[in-house]
């Protein structure tokens, strides 16, 4: 440190010689990432440029680091400016010239930069007063039977509720008859990207993995725990591969081996952080990573692009082909009101999203919940945390926990699948996954039956990993076909969000044509990608209706979330459509949940159906993520239909019960959902204020005749829905009719002690427009409506039991660890 300090007066006398000597810091140097084609060599730029090739960043084919003194930093910076310029007009022309200075071959480039230390996803002390319940005999028994035909002496693992829990039975990850069956991970890797890992300590050292370990934060080969808070990676590391020694506790997969890649100890930058993660991806298998932006319910960050490229070169190069298979933590922002799909890493399609579990099987507060959230796995909560290594030769710790530890479990199961059939794909992974994991029911959660039989809930995923029914699937898992994928064109919707209780809906059509022409079989994950102006972020929610009417709640209104942005070009992730078909309507709902001067405008939007290919022989490989993905001003870009429709008042998702009739298929890769009987729209390529079909259609009138008049929309829901959310809207009405009544007695009242009071109020037109929204009238300026809005806030939630399902509010939380109610 002292001496980067004091580098540039040094430089400045010495100035050629010690500059290549000494490694370059970002105190002195500034560093640019470029993207060449082959028509250049890294030495011709670096000469060019007059910089220093400082290396191919990762395995990054293509992708240099180069550096030069900060005070010419500028002359380089507009140079490369002059070649952007170039290539956006080469684009449009064939004809422009090429340069003379032959720099046509830079593809790409960026001035990096330090970004701030990602966040480990730590362990939060939740207090428990309920009495911690004794284990159960005959479990204790089990228990022992187990160590003992396994030659487990490690004296921590009667205390690992997490691998075989004996008091609350059941609430484990079901792992020992894996074990039993001689399947301990033999061959795999995991690597563990975080803070170090103590190479040294005795509960690790023998299933340490140096080829795959590196210090980035050090730059060395040894990923050692340097900081005193460098604790994180290591505890990590043990439940994934503690070894079966009588030291500590046992991993998951016990025989595996761990790799460490250390990075949270001090900032770095994208290149580093792209290297990192595709850092020996021939032989690490699995990245497991607890850490990500801030969980602080304000913070919405995505990776840089050099960083998303990694990850796509990860699954498209890593493990021969095969996909390196990233592993993220949810976040523990749940008591701030965060969630997971503000996070660029877990909602990436490229990442398992891995949420917690408390040992009693309840939701541990600090969870973030999302639409795309793969699982969950058992860590703290519940009156424990995960007990597993520390740093230090002999040390364990008794206080793993937060989202951080349900991680690695998840990473420990998967390299058990992985050591019995090593040939599966990343994608087959999150196949087998949200196959075999086990449904979590809890009271407060909202429940959707997919179309293929399975229960998803933005909660707990597809629910928790069962790592006993994940190996047996794995065992004869047919390999899923490559990935293919449609992309919609830019929908334009340029429309004011309505604040209060209507959202704006904007549909996309998509026919089986498309999904043909995109050789799309079957969908695995959705993306959104969308653009919405806005003066206060967090007063904005985004719902996503699939043709087969689940709903997915691509993002919530966030309480500290003030930041005076909407999203920009900000891209949410689903896995709840996993399976369907893609055809038919799919609608995006916007909404400005909270009435107040903080008003936006939804500008645009563009889908991504990701899944299996139709024919494999033509399905191109995935490319490389390219800065202009995001362009709007493509001429391809449509005007998307609209409408405004009344927010239904709590949530239009389907329960389970109301999915009951639905047509449940077993899901493996041969099962092709059924096609709902709903014939879409075509969307109209003009403004559009009438809903579509999808609005208008029919009610189906065998539960409810005559209940709808056509012109209700039916928010795509099952008539049993319909019926619900009608009565939750009636309900409200006859809520605020009584307002309405009590607030003009109460005038009538002051009216006659105080003559001279002025102010106008009509019962009347209030109820008239309350209900106007209902009616799809829109464009009045409601006069009592600032009553009934202004209530709309508190009152549409508090009215009606059981409708918070989307609110992430800590209220929640604190009244379930309260009330203990555990299953
Ligand atoms: C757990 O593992 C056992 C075998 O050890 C298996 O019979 C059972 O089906 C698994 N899953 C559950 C949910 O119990
Ligand atoms: C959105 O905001 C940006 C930046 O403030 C502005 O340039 C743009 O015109 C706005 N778009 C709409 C449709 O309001």
């Amino acid at each position: 440190m002292r001496l980067s300090n004091s580098l540039p007066l040094l430089s400045l006398l010495f100035a050629p010689s010690l500059a290549d000597l000494l490694p370059r810091t970002y105190d002195t140097h500034d560093f640019f990432a470029l993207h060449l084609d082959d028509s250049v060599t890294p030495e011709y730029v670096a000469a060019a440029l007059g910089a220093r090739h400082e290396g191919q960043i990762g395995s990054l084919p293509g992708h240099h680091k180069f550096s030069l003194p900060q005070d010419q930093s500028s002359r380089v910076e507009s140079l490369l400016e002059d070649l952007r310029v170039d290539r956006k007009l080469k684009k449009r022309s064939s004809s422009y010239g090429k340069r003379g200075d032959g720099l046509d071959g830079v593809l790409w480039s960026q001035k990096l930069a330090l970004k701030d230390r990602l966040h480990k996803r730590v362990p939060i002390e939740l207090v428990s007063k309920d009495e911690p319940a004794g284990p159960q005999p005959e479990a204790v028994d089990r228990q022992k039977r187990i160590a003992s035909d396994l030659a487990i002496k490690d004296p921590l693992f009667q205390k690992q509720w997490h691998l075989f829990n004996t008091v609350q039975l059941g609430h484990d990850l079901n792992v020992t008859g894996v074990w039993l069956e001689g399947i301990t991970g033999e061959g795999v890797v995991t690597a563990i990207v975080d803070d170090g890992l103590d190479m040294y300590s005795n509960d690790l050292k023998d299933n340490y993995f140096p080829e795959g370990s590196w210090d980035f934060n050090e730059n060395a080969e040894e990923p050692k725990p340097l900081l005193f808070e460098d604790k994180h990676g290591t505890r990590c590391a043990g439940e994934v591969a503690a070894v079966r020694n009588g030291v500590c506790g046992v991993g998951m997969a016990y025989d595996s081996k761990v790799a460490g890649i250390r990075i949270l100890s001090k900032p770095i930058d994208d290149a580093d952080e792209a290297a990192a993660i595709n850092y020996g991806f021939q032989k690490n298998d699995i990245y497991s990573c607890s850490w990500g932006p801030r969980d602080d319910g304000q913070t919405m960050e995505a990776p840089g692009i050099l960083v998303r490229r990694a990850m796509v070169n990860g699954i498209v190069q890593g493990r021969d082909g095969k996909g390196s298979i990233f592993v993220f933590a949810a976040g523990n922002g749940g008591m701030s009101g965060d969630n997971c799909n503000f996070d660029g890493y877990t909602n990436s399609i490229y990442s398992i999203t891995v949420g917690a579990l408390d040992r009693r099987g309840g939701h541990p507060s600090y969870s973030e919940a999302c639409s795309a959230q793969l699982v969950v796995a058992y860590s703290s909560g519940g009156g424990d945390h995960i007990h597993t290594t520390d740093v230090g030769t002999d040390t364990c710790t008794n206080a793993h926990g937060g989202t951080s530890a349900a991680g690695p479990l998840a990473a420990g199961a998967i390299a058990l699948g992985l050591s019995v059939r090593p040939d599966l794909t990343w994608r087959d992974v999150q196949y087998i996954l949200l196959e075999t994991a086990v449904p979590v029911h809890a009271d407060d959660d909202e429940v959707q039956m997919t179309p293929i039989g399975k229960e998803f809930s933005h909660q707990y995923g597809y629910g928790k990993v069962d790592t006993y029914s994940f190996v047996q699937k794995a065992k004869n898992w047919e390999l899923v076909k490559p990935q293919a994928w449609y992309t919609s064109p830019w929908l334009r919707v340029e429309k004011d969000v309505p604040q209060g209780n209507q959202g704006l809906a904007s549909y996309f059509d998509v026919n089986s044509d498309m999904l043909k022409d995109a050789n799309l079989e079957r969908v695995e994950h959705v993306t959104i990608t969308m653009n919405v102006n806005h003066t206060r972020r967090g007063d904005i929610s985004v719902e996503l209706r699939g043709p087969q009417g689940i709903v997915s709640h691509l993002s919530v209104p966030r309480k500290n979330d003030e930041a005076q942005v909407g999203y920009v070009d900000w891209t949410f992730m689903s896995v709840a459509h996993w399976g369907e078909s893609g055809e038919g309507v799919w609608s995006v709902v916007v909404k400005d949940t909270v009435v107040n001067d903080n008003t936006g405008v939804f500008i645009d939007w563009r889908m991504t159906l990701w899944g299996v290919s139709i024919d494999p022989e033509i399905q191109q490989p995935h490319p490389l993520p390219d800065e202009h993905d995001d362009d709007h001003d493509i001429e391809d870009a449509v005007y998307a239909t609209v409408s405004i429709k009344p927010h239904p008042v709590t949530t239009a998702a389907p329960t389970a019960t109301d999915h009951a009739e639905r047509p449940t298929k077993p899901t493996n890769t041969e099962a092709k959902p059924t096609a709902t009987p709903e014939v879409p729209t075509p969307v109209d390529e003009e403004l559009s204020e009438e809903p579509t079909d999808s609005d208008t259609a029919e009610p189906t009138a065998s539960t409810s005749p005559g209940f709808l008049p056509s012109f209700l929309p039916t928010f795509g829901a099952t008539p049993h829905t319909q019926v619900w959310i009608y009565a939750s809207i009636a309900l409200i009405l006859v809520f605020c009719l009584a307002l309405g009544i009590y607030f003009y007695v109460q005038r009538r009242n002051r009216l006659r002690n105080n003559p001279h009071d002025d102010y106008e109020f009509e019962i009347i037109d209030d109820e008239d427009d309350a209900a106007a929204p209902l009616a799809g009238r829109r464009g009045r300026k409601r006069r009592g409506g600032e009553l009934y809005n202004a209530f709309a806030e508190e009152s549409d939630e508090e009215l009606l039991s059981g409708n918070d399902d989307d609110e992430e509010g800590p209220f929640r939380d604190h009244l379930k660890e309260k009330d203990g109610e555990h299953h």
